[in-house]
């Protein structure tokens, strides 16, 4: 079954064509971040027209490079939610309309479903059950991944996520955006151990996390400093803050491996391009008889693979998961664990 994927949910467009016997045939993404470089941050209504801009060249682009045509797609998935309402509303839109016009059926899907089986792209793909520890952006969770569609929340992030947490202290660093592969190119030259930064939560004795507390730390350190500021205690503080962000996750991960004793531990999401986080993870679970699996560098952060992906699987496991298309919605806020047994689910819905 041939499932062509889209995603279009924040600042990354992206389209990709999965096949359920040959794998990933092709992929095409397009990156909005120099555009949204200038305001520090993602300006929604400049992500939805960009998206307008890119999505259909992608897709051809995509279809070009897997030698396929538009009729040879069984099924069209896009990232439903969660993510910027006018942002989804581009990629579903285009499903749709393509879904329409070659009588294919559709499927929406969660993006943390995408980023949470993303690792599956891999040349050594994990084999179900596993720990996840999800990390992006807008999301930080630890979940017992016990099958396909079979989600346990076992903790999340109480506030900021340990993205935004990257994110906003290389803002208060004077650093770009995004701020989290910035911060921890900085953090190479700095000496962690120059700053003591809060670890919030890491000896609670439950799996959440907290970040908020760890951004006024830092604005506490960087107001300190004041016109002092010089190159060695900005490397400083972002190797200390990294430092920090890394350690809780890894503490709160092996937590989680000891409580629910899976033997393989998946890392996702765009922090899990952190090499630090990759390097404390591989020291924690080495002689423990973990097996750690991270995605690919480019399966780290939004891509159009992993939707087609999450899409294809459901569509193998549930043929009924498919709709014909027509009138679509899109849901800007989903709980991962709120989809039911088709991959479909409710909640603030925002329709077309
Ligand atoms: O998964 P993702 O691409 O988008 C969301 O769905 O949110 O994650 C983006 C996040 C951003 O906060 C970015 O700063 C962070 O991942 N990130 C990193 C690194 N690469 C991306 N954080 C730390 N170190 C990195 N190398
Ligand atoms: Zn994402």
């Amino acid at each position: 079954m041939l499932v062509l994927g889209i995603e279009t949910s924040c600042d990354e467009t992206a389209a990709a064509l999965y096949d359920t016997a040959a794998g990933l045939l092709g992929h095409a993404l397009h990156s909005q971040v120099d555009m949204h470089q200038a305001y520090g941050g993602v300006v929604p209504e400049l992500a939805s027209r960009d998206h307008i801009r890119r999505l259909l060249p992608l897709i051809d682009l995509t279809f070009a490079q897997a030698g396929r045509k538009l009729r040879d797609v069984d099924a069209i998935a896009y990232t439903r939610g969660p993510g910027l309402a006018g942002a989804l509303l581009v990629g579903a839109g285009v499903a749709s309309a393509l879904g329409i016009a070659l009588g294919k059926p559709l499927l929406g899907v969660h993006h943390l479903e995408g980023h949470l089986l993303s690792p599956l792209l891999s040349a050594r793909p994990p084999s179900f059950p596993f720990l996840a520890l999800l990390v992006s952006g807008g999301h930080t969770m630890l979940l017992d991944v016990q099958a396909f569609g079979r989600y346990q929340l076992l903790g999340e992030t109480v506030d900021d996520a340990a993205g935004e947490a990257f994110d906003k202290s290389a803002k208060l660093l004077g650093l770009g955006y995004p701020g989290g592969p910035e911060l921890a190119r900085l953090a190479a030259f700095g000496d962690p151990r120059a700053y003591e930064l809060p670890r919030p939560k890491m000896h609670s004795p439950d799996l959440d996390f907290s970040f908020a507390g760890l951004k006024t730390a830092v604005l506490t350190r960087v107001r300190a400093l004041g016109a002092n500021v010089c190159e060695q205690s900005c490397a400083d503080l972002a190797a200390a803050v990294q430092d920090a962000i890394t350690d809780v996750l890894v503490h709160k991960t092996a937590r989680a491996q000891q409580i629910t004793q899976r033997d393989r531990v998946v890392v996702a999401g765009g922090v899990g391009a952190n090499r630090q986080l990759r390097d404390k993870l591989a020291a924690q679970f080495v002689d423990k008889g973990v097996e750690l699996f991270f995605p690919e560098l480019q399966w780290c952060t939004d891509n159009g693979a992993m939707i087609a992906l999450a899409g294809a699987l459901r569509l193998q496991a549930q043929p009924d998961a498919a709709r014909a298309a027509g009138p679509f919605d899109v849901l800007p806020r989903w709980d991962l664990t709120q989809i039911d047994a088709l991959g479909r689910g409710e909640g603030s819905a925002h329709r077309a």
